[in-house]
């Protein structure tokens, strides 16, 4: 059967059934308001498929996580970031030579324009540095304006996003900007860039050089979520790359989406501040009046445990002990996961915890400052955004997103 009957006032119309690679079953409306007059409400999108993909496949029923095909279980073990960005914007990994050449491109693009560290100067030393990645990206299309090399473009966006990312650090802190260096990979050239100060040696920690590439990996991409979907709405108007990601980095900045990675800390700070007693705040959450929500737990489309969450617990504990450290707000973490887990509001309403609620125990640990942790998950989500835009993009049917309504305000009336 490839059509469904959709019965509705005074007719009935036949809709196709489009089936995916992993037999997701969906029904094609697209014509559905040339032929009735209907349009689909669906707020928040929870049913709407916006596009076909063949990047990432989630089943959040069963907690699977695949970019092109490939468990997130095996890239974490196997893949560099570059390896992973690599797959999702062109489809396959690299071989040796696609690698190096990639690698080598990426590394020959790391420094910004000169002018651009003027913008720097220009904010106020408290400011968010996620306002500034997103100014920097869209200034970068006035750098780079033409637009006819696409693959060039891409490639400046992953080699400056972390030189922009530690140049406001380090204008956060008041510290000299310090360069990209051409002789280190892209985890330990982000790492010396945001701790190397002048004339002093600095030496990039393998742990934490392996937990950043862990991170950035487990963030590359999640198919059609709040900020990739802002993505493809910016790019689809034909926006150029630049002030597509832009917009991406604007859309991850939200508490309910990438921001959520620093309320988890913010939260877990105040339970211990206030005595640890992490029971009130689990009351809390049930408590629809409290406006308290548990953050970093929840999800739109895991309904079971959130792949990336299980890989970050296992790598929080181990990076603490690899570099000697502990942390309290592990163990709070830990506890609330535990009485959540088995606490019926939480079951019923099948909520885990999700990637943020122990990605941030990390960033501590390698000393990223709390206002930094999304900026760190858009490091990691770019390759995704830019593959989700490029896929658009090079869709020959591809057209503008433009959602439709149902008005429900005043009907026409004039003025006296
Ligand atoms: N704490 C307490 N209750 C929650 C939580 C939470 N973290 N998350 C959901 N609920 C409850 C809701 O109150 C609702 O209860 P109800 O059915 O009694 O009204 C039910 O669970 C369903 O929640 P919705 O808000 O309808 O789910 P939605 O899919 O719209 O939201 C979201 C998903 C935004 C992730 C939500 O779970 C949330 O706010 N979580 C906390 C923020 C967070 O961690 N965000 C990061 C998500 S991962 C990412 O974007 C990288």
């Amino acid at each position: 059967m490839n059509t469904a009957k959709l019965i509705l006032p005074e007719q009935e119309v036949e809709l196709p059934i489009v089936v995916g690679s992993e037999f997701e079953k969906a029904l094609d409306i697209s014509k559905l308001r040339g032929t009735t007059g209907f349009i689909t409400l669906d707020s928040g999108y929870g049913n709407t498929g916006s596009c076909k993909s063949a990047i990432t496949f989630i089943n959040g029923e069963k907690g699977i996580l695949r970019y092109r095909g490939y468990p997130i279980e095996e890239i974490a073990d196997k893949c560099s970031f570059l390896e992973t960005a690599y797959l999702l914007i062109y489809g396959n990994l690299p071989n040796a030579e696609q690698k190096a050449a990639f690698q080598d491109n990426v590394t020959s693009h790391t420094l910004i324009h000169e002018d651009m560290k003027k913008f720097f100067e220009g904010y106020p030393s408290n400011a968010h540095p996620m306002a500034i990645l997103a100014s920097m990206f869209t200034s970068l299309s006035t750098f780079y304006p033409n637009n006819q090399d696409t693959d060039l473009d891409i490639v400046r966006l992953i080699a400056k996003a972390p030189t922009i990312a530690a140049f406001s650090y380090k204008k956060s802190v008041g510290q000299p900007f310090v360069y990209p260096r051409n002789d280190l990979e892209y985890a330990s050239n982000f790492l010396q860039m945001m701790w190397a100060v002048p004339a002093q040696e600095y030496e990039v920690s393998p742990a934490v050089r392996d937990a950043l590439n862990l991170l950035l990996i487990l963030h590359a991409d999640h198919e059609q979520n709040c900020s990739t979907s802002t993505v493809r709405m910016v790019g689809s108007s034909q926006a150029n790359l630049f002030a597509s990601m832009a917009a991406g980095v604007s859309a991850l900045w939200g508490p309910l989406h990438g921001g959520a990675n620093q309320k988890v800390i913010e939260m877990l700070q105040r339970i211990r501040d206030d005595g640890g007693d992490y029971k009130k705040y689990m009351a809390m959450a049930k408590d629809k009046d409290s406006g308290f929500r548990l953050m970093g737990f929840g999800h739109r489309v895991y309904k079971n445990f959130d792949p990336r969450a299980r890989i970050l617990e296992k790598a929080a504990g181990r990076v603490l002990s690899e570099l000697g450290l502990s942390d309290p707000l592990l163990d709070i973490a830990k506890n609330l996961e535990e009485i959540a887990l088995a606490d019926e509001y939480f079951v019923e309403r099948k909520l885990y915890p999700n990637v943020d609620f122990y990605s941030g125990i990390i960033y501590r640990a390698m000393g990223i400052p709390t206002e930094m942790f999304t900026v760190m998950f858009a490091l990691g989500r770019l390759p995704g955004w830019i593959a989700q835009w490029k896929e658009m993009r090079d869709d020959p049917k591809g057209r503008i997103y433009r959602p439709r309504q149902v008005y429900v305000g005043a009907t026409e009336r004039h003025l006296d």
